[in-house]
C-alpha cells in the first residue's frame, strides 16, 4: 500500500485553550515563531507526502492566509532588502498541494474525516491531527507508512500513558507481533483505569483505507454526543487486521495549555538562535 494523501483535522473548538482560542484557532497558536499546524505540515511533507487536506471550520481562516502566498508582504521585504525573512516566506507558500474543507459543525473528530471522502477518492490516507507535535528524526507518521506498506493494512500510532490518564484517550487491546507493533483485538474509548485493556494510548496520527467512511457512515455518536474515530476504527477490525506502532519521538499535546507551553520551551532549546539564552535564562538562581 502507498500513502500519498494527508488529511489534516483542524476543525476542534479547542476549549481546552480558552480564551485564546475564542477567537484564534488553536493550531496558529505560534510555538516559537511558526504555528502549530507549520510543524504538522512539515511532518507529512517530510515522509514523502505531496497532498493534504485540511479539514477547517467556523473562525479558521488564519490557516488558510498563512500556507497562502502573501505578494504584498513579499514586495516589501525584497524592496527593504531582507532576503532571510522573504526566503522563509516564499517557502511556506510553496510547501505542497493544501487543499480545505469546512466541517460546518464541530461533530467530533469522526465527522471531520467523514469530509475528507470525496477528496481521498479511495485511496489509503494518513491523518495527522492538528494539535499534536511529533518531534523525531524519522516523521512519525513516516513510522506508520511503512508498517502499512508492509503489512498492507490500516495502522494508528500509539504511546505508552501512565495508567491513572487512560480515560483521556482511545486505548488498544492487542498482541505484540513485534517490537512495538500491535495486531490490534480491540479499541476503547477513554476507558477508567480500571476497565482499561491496557495503558497504550492512541495518539493523533493514523493511516487509514477508505473503507473507514462506510464504518464512519453507521457510527452513531458516542462519547460526548461526537462521531468517535475510535468507535468507527473498532468496528472495522471484525472484518479486518490492523495495527497499532509505538512511534519514536517526542510528543506535545500542544491542545493543552502546559503541552503548549512545554513544547516553547523544549523546542526553543533545539534552535540554534535562541538555545543559549533560553538556557541561560531556565538556569538562572531567581
Ligand atoms: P480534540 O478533541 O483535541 O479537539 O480533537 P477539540 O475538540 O478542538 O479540543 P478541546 O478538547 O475542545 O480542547 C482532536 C483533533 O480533531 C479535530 C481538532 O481540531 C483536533 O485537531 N476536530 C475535533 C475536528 O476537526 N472536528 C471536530 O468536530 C472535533
Amino acid at each position: 500500500m502507498r500513502v500519498r494523501k494527508a488529511v489534516i483535522p483542524a476543525a476542534g473548538l479547542g476549549t481546552r485553550m480558552l480564551p485564546i482560542t475564542k477567537s484564534m484557532p488553536k493550531e496558529m497558536l505560534p510555538i516559537v515563531d511558526r504555528p502549530v499546524i507549520h510543524y504538522v505540515v512539515e511532518e507529512a511533507i517530510r515522509a514523502g507526502i505531496d497532498d493534504i487536506l485540511i479539514i477547517t471550520g467556523k473562525g479558521k481562516r488564519a490557516i488558510e492566509d498563512y500556507f497562502d502566498r502573501s505578494f504584498e508582504l513579499e514586495y516589501y521585504l525584497r524592496e527593504k532588502g531582507k532576503v532571510d525573512e522573504l526566503k522563509q516566506i516564499e517557502e511556506i507558500g510553496e510547501m505542497v498541494d493544501i487543499y480545505y474543507v469546512r466541517q460546518k459543525k464541530p461533530l467530533g473528530l469522526g465527522d471531520a474525516i467523514l469530509h475528507a471522502e470525496k477528496h481521498v477518492n479511495g485511496e489509503p490516507f494518513a491523518v495527522l491531527l492538528g494539535d499534536d507535535i511529533i518531534i523525531s528524526q524519522n516523521p512519525a507518521i513516516g513510522q506508520l507508512m511503512e508498517v502499512a506498506g508492509r503489512r498492507d493494512a490500516a495502522v494508528i500510532g500509539v504511546e505508552e500513558v501512565p495508567f491513572e490518564l487512560v480515560g483521556r484517550y482511545g486505548i488498544v487491546d492487542g498482541e505484540e507481533v513485534e517490537d512495538g507493533l500491535y495486531r490490534i483485538r480491540a479499541l476503547v474509548e477513554k476507558p477508567s483505569p480500571e476497565e482499561a485493556p491496557s495503558n497504550i494510548a492512541i495518539i493523533g496520527r493514523y493511516v487509514l483505507t477508505p473503507d473507514v467512511f462506510d464504518a464512519l457512515k453507521e457510527t452513531s455518536p458516542g462519547k460526548g454526543g461526537e462521531i468517535q474515530l475510535t468507535d468507527a476504527l473498532g468496528a472495522l477490525l471484525k472484518g479486518r487486521e490492523m495495527f497499532a506502532k509505538r512511534i519514536t519521538g517526542k510528543r506535545y499535546d500542544v491542545g493543552s495549555k502546559a503541552g503548549f507551553i512545554r513544547a516553547n520551551i523544549e523546542i526553543s532549546l533545539t534552535r540554534e538562535d535562541l538555545r543559549e539564552e533560553v538556557a541561560r535564562y531556565l538556569t538562572k538562581q531567581r
